[in-house]
């Protein structure tokens, strides 16, 4: 069988320097080179958020979940409320977390798809003081939309809250800018729009943020965001053992960004996002969003008399692989393809080709 062709919001396909870099020799986490390569890391994951000197950044071995629950499990004081606003699987994959360690909540809650009301946000700010962080998805994946991230920091910043973002799946993909967003701490891994592998998660945070930490209120042993941040900032090395053989990808990666510019792969992923909208809007599928679709995430209903499972099974066979809809739009035969990591105009273009004919050949 031909490699599989990865149109799936994560893992997705990764250019060769970062396959190889997984075969970097091995190095022992409690050593200089290491130390060094952490380090430079740290500096590479800061400029992809647009940090600046405020900032500090650290890296957890998990998948994107971890840097969440490193979050959430570790920032609150007792007593001190969460404002979550969700609209999405995302959203909610938040609030297990929140609800998993009784942080005290109040909801923001939207339909899947719909774009949150900044002025109900700012209503439920006003009325409950309790409210120390405001926590939202950047990128709801489960639909493609872009959330109201400048307007809610903005809330932030008026209002003195801490702004929690999820940026799991827009950090390279999208501007995240947490200085202009007012965004105090936000969460990525590398397997998704970054183009590294699945399982290098990282948080980029204020540095007042972590300073004010204490190791009695994180809530997780190997989570703890203080453990984080004392162990990188005493020893540039983490708290445990970290999956050492993924932060070599995860520096390639990241130095792939720089060297193609942040901007002309924000540019390629729209461009490639366009190709394949336009692309399947011609074939007869039906967008999910009309408006604040993502750079990187299409999310599209099948032309009628074609079942999604079935759809998706024969697309694999050709060598492509998307993703079934989240929740209940599975059952409406909506499907989503993505275009991150290495995936440009023309793959856009010969994946359509593939798509079409395979349409054709469930009708006959
Ligand atoms: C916005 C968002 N947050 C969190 C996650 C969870 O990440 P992981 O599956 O790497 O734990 C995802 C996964 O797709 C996501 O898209």
């Amino acid at each position: 069988m031909n490699e599989p062709k990865l149109f799936s919001p994560g893992p997705v396909l990764v250019k060769d320097n970062v396959r190889h870099a997984l075969l970097h020799y091995d190095v022992c986490h409690r050593g200089a080179e290491f130390e060094a390569m952490f380090q430079e890391t740290q500096a590479l994951i800061k400029r992809l958020f647009n940090a600046d000197d405020s900032y500090y950044s650290v890296i957890v071995s998990g998948s994107g979940t971890s840097s969440n629950e490193t979050v959430l499990s570790s920032i609150f004081q007792e007593g001190e409320a969460v404002l979550l606003i969700k609209n999405g699987m995302f959203g909610e994959r938040l609030e297990e977390i929140i609800d998993k360690y009784k942080v005290p909540k109040v909801s923001s809650d939207f339909p899947w798809g719909t774009y949150p009301d900044v002025s109900k946000i700012e209503d439920l700010i006003k009325s409950n003081p309790d409210i120390r962080v405001v926590a939202m998805v950047f990128h709801e994946t489960s639909t493609g939309m872009i959330n109201p991230v400048y307007e809610v920091g903005q809330l932030c910043k008026k209002y003195g809250k801490v702004f929690f973002v999820d940026s799991v799946s827009a950090t390279g993909g999208e501007n995240i800018d947490v200085v202009k967003n007012n965004i105090t701490i936000t969460t990525s891994v590398g397997g998704k729009c970054l183009g590294a592998f699945p399982g290098s998660a990282y948080i980029c945070a204020k540095e007042s943020l972590l300073e004010s930490l204490t190791a009695e209120q994180c809530k997780n042993v190997y989570l703890s965001l203080y453990k984080h941040y004392v162990s990188a900032k005493n020893t540039h090395q983490t708290p445990n053992t970290p999956n050492v053989n993924l932060f070599w990808p995860l520096n390639i990666a990241l130095k792939n960004v720089i060297e193609e510019g942040l901007e002309n792969r924000i540019k390629r992923y729209q461009c490639c996002a366009a190709i394949i909208r336009e692309g399947l809007v011609k074939l007869g599928c039906r967008l999910l969003l009309d408006d604040h679709m993502s750079n990187t995430v299409t999310s599209v209903f099948l032309p009628s008399g074609i079942t999604a499972s079935v759809f998706l099974t024969e697309m694999e066979k050709r060598g492509y692989v998307f993703y079934i809809g989240k929740g209940d739009y599975a059952k409406q035969n909506m499907i989503q393809v993505a275009n991150m990591g290495e995936i440009y105009e023309q793959s856009c273009r010969n994946m359509l080709e593939v798509f079409s004919a395979c349409l054709a050949s469930l009708r006959r």
